[in-house]
């Protein structure tokens, strides 16, 4: 029988939590045949909600599940786990500023970068013999994940990402409805840059399967201004518009998006078949390297690779620019924060 892998998961008593604690319990995650343990961390004003996260899912009995630890202790939290999957945040509320939050929360990548370094197995910080993934979820995703890199210096920049699945998801889902075709035929969909409203969603390279053959997206909507425009903002505020409709942020998308993103990673992308991944820049596409930046990846044996040699109209190099900028502040802020 394969031995378990112990995943964490920070934030286990919020939404997303809820949402993914049942889909890595279920294979959706690390696949039908891996054995798990949660690893379930949260802050102590929400340590009985997260009892009760622990309770349910002894209640539903799943197969590959052995074990649960559900606790306040950073240390006990990360001891020995092989994936952390990072969503406890602090949330913005009414009437905070931009500054608050980030300082909030970057004080908060930096403490657990210190608790994973020190306690995290040691495949998680040596790279093997997967890559032993580190994903963050909570915002803001780019600059929370950047902290966290900087402040575990042993362990590699390769291993730590964030989210932007959920964006490339979304764009996804956006093409198949508006040319009614099956989601599961759209891919090559890219999201560069920042998971925030800056974030640039780009069709140029997606494609759709036919009958006829794979066709590109740009051929198959003949609405340019679609194209350029709407689809754009639709991606970049659906957060906002989830949010409108249902008064609580994306939380089962988001967790299906991580389970994606980690899912690829380990197991590897289909052949012919890119995802986004926020990941430390080394300078592709002429972005600054030391910025986390959404690219287009391929994975293969736990390790992901920048798609090289795209090319970017000028249209698009202005939008990867922008969101590279607002990168660029998001990082000094948080270092003024911290300072
Ligand atoms: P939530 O507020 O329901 O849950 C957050 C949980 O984190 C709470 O239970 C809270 O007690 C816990 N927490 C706070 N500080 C903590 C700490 N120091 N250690 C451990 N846990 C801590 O929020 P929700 O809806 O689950 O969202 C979580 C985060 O994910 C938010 O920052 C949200 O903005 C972000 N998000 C990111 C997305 C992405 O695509 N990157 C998509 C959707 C949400």
């Amino acid at each position: 029988a394969r031995s378990s892998l112990k995943v964490l998961v920070t934030g286990a008593a919020g939404q997303i939590g809820y949402a993914i604690v049942p889909m890595i319990a279920r294979g959706v995650m690390l696949g039908p045949d891996q054995p798990v343990i949660l690893h379930l961390l949260d802050i102590e004003p929400a340590a009985e909600a997260l009892n009760g996260v622990k309770m349910e899912l002894i209640d539903a009995a799943f197969p590959l599940l052995k074990g649960v630890i559900a606790t306040t202790d950073p240390i006990e939290a990360c001891m020995g786990v092989n994936i952390a999957v990072m969503v406890g945040g602090f949330p913005r509320k009414e009437g905070m500023e931009r500054k608050d939050v980030m300082s909030k929360n970057v004080s908060i990548y930096k403490a657990q970068a210190s608790a994973l370094e020190k306690h995290a197995a040691e495949d998680c910080k040596v790279g093997k013999p997967l890559n032993s993934p580190v994903l963050v979820i909570a915002n803001p995703a780019n600059t929370n994940a950047l902290i966290l890199k900087e402040f575990a210096p042993s362990i590699p920049e390769k291993n730590i990402t964030c989210l932007t699945r959920l964006d490339h998801n979304r764009a996804l889902g956006q093409i198949s409805e508006s040319l009614d075709v099956q989601v599961s035929d759209v891919k090559n969909v890219i999201i560069w840059g920042n998971h925030s409203s800056t974030q640039y969603p780009d069709v140029n390279h997606a494609t759709v399967q036919t009958s006829s053959g794979e066709k590109p997206v740009r051929e198959l909507v003949s609405d340019d201004k679609w194209l350029n425009a709407e689809f754009i903002t639709t991606v970049q505020q659906r957060g906002a518009a989830i949010i409108k409709a249902r008064k609580l942020s994306s939380a089962l998308s988001a967790a299906s998006a991580a389970c994606d993103h980690i899912r690829d990673w380990v197991l590897g992308t289909p052949e012919g078949t890119w995802v986004s991944m926020g990941v430390y820049s080394d300078g592709s596409y002429g972005i600054q390297p030391g910025l986390v930046y959404s690219f287009p990846v391929t994975c293969k044996k736990g390790k992901w690779s920048i798609v090289q040699g795209l090319k970017i109209d000028e249209f698009s190099r202005a939008k990867m620019d922008t969101t590279a900028k607002e990168l660029v502040e998001e990082k000094s802020l948080a270092y003024s924060c911290l300072n």
